[in-house]
C-alpha cells in the first residue's frame, strides 16, 4: 500500500510572517506542493497564529485538490475552525500553546473522556480523526477506544535514536503499528522524518498510510528546490 506524503507548510507561513507581507505566498506554495507530487497538505494552526493563520486555513480548503489535514490542540478556537473548514482529516495533538513544536503524544488514559467526546464531534461531521501518540502499544489500544480512525505516531524519538542504532529505534514503532492494526486503527506518522530516516521507517511499517513532514522537507528545498525535494521524499516512500 502506498504511503501518502502530506507536506506541512507551517514553515512557509513562518517565513512569510517574518516580513508581514505575502511572500512567500502560502496558498501558492501549497498548490505547487500538490503539483510537484505531494498527496496532501498539513497545517498546524496555533491559537497565537504565529505560523499558519486561521484565515490561511480557510483559504486553503477550497483551493486544494489533495487531502487536507489540520492538526493541533483541540482548544475551542481550533474546533470551531476545523468544523467550519471541514478538512479530510483532523489530527489531535496535545501541544501546549507555548511549545516550540509538538513534543509528546497524548496521555490517552488520562484524557480518554475528552478525546472520546471530541472525536465524536468531528465524526458527526464525517471528518476523519487521528490521535497523535507515542509509540506505545497500550496507548495505541486506548486510542482505539476513543473512536478515532487513525493514530499518528510521534517519530521524534525514532529520529533521534536512528542516528545511533536504527534497529533499536524502530522496535517500539513496529510494535505500536502492529497494535494499531490489531484494533483496526490506521497508522500515520510524523515529526523529524527526513531524507535519511524515512525509507527505513517506511520499510519497517508497511501499513503506514501517511507521513506529514515539514521542517526537514522545507529546509531541504533550500538546497534542492521544492519540486526536486518532494520527488526525493516520494522516492523514499517507494523504496522497498
Ligand atoms: N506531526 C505533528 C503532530 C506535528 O506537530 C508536526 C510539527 O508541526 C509534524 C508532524 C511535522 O514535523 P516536522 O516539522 O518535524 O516534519
Amino acid at each position: 500500500m502506498p504511503t501518502r506524503l502530506s507536506v506541512n507548510i507551517n514553515k512557509v507561513a513562518t517565513l512569510r510572517n517574518a516580513r508581514g507581507g505575502h511572500v512567500p505566498n502560502v496558498l501558492q506554495v501549497a498548490l505547487d506542493c500538490e503539483r510537484f507530487g505531494a498527496q496532501g497538505i498539513t497545517v498546524h494552526p496555533r491559537p497565537d497564529e504565529r505560523h499558519i493563520r486561521y484565515d490561511d486555513v480557510r483559504a486553503l480548503k477550497p483551493a486544494l485538490h489533495t487531502e487536507f489535514n489540520i492538526e493541533g490542540n483541540p482548544v475551542d478556537s481550533f474546533v470551531v475552525l476545523a468544523l467550519d473548514v471541514c478538512p479530510h482529516q483532523v489530527t489531535l495533538v496535545p501541544d501546549a500553546h507555548d511549545a516550540i513544536t509538538s513534543n509528546a503524544g497524548w496521555d490517552v488514559k488520562r484524557h480518554a473522556r475528552f478525546l472520546r467526546d471530541i472525536v465524536a464531534v468531528f465524526k458527526a461531521k464525517h471528518i476523519r480523526t487521528s490521535i497523535f501518540v507515542d509509540a506505545d502499544a497500550d496507548t495505541v489500544r486506548r486510542a482505539a477506544d476513543t473512536g478515532a480512525d487513525r493514530i499518528e505516531l510521534y517519530t521524534e524519538p525514532y529520529a533521534l535514536r536512528y542516528l545511533h542504532d536504527r534497529e533499536q529505534a524502530i522496535a517500539d514503532f513496529v510494535q505500536a503499528a502492529q497494535a494499531a492494526q490489531a484494533v483496526n486503527l490506521g497508522v500515520n506518522a510524523g515529526h523529524d522524518l527526513n531524507l535519511d530516516n524515512l525509507a527505513y521507517f517506511r520499510r519497517h511499517i508497511p501499513a503506514l498510510l501517511e507521513v506529514s513532514i515539514g521542517h526537514a522537507l522545507i529546509s531541504d528545498a533550500l538546497y534542492f528546490g521544492l519540486e526536486n525535494t518532494i520527488q526525493l521524499y516520494l522516492r523514499q516512500l517507494q523504496e522497498r
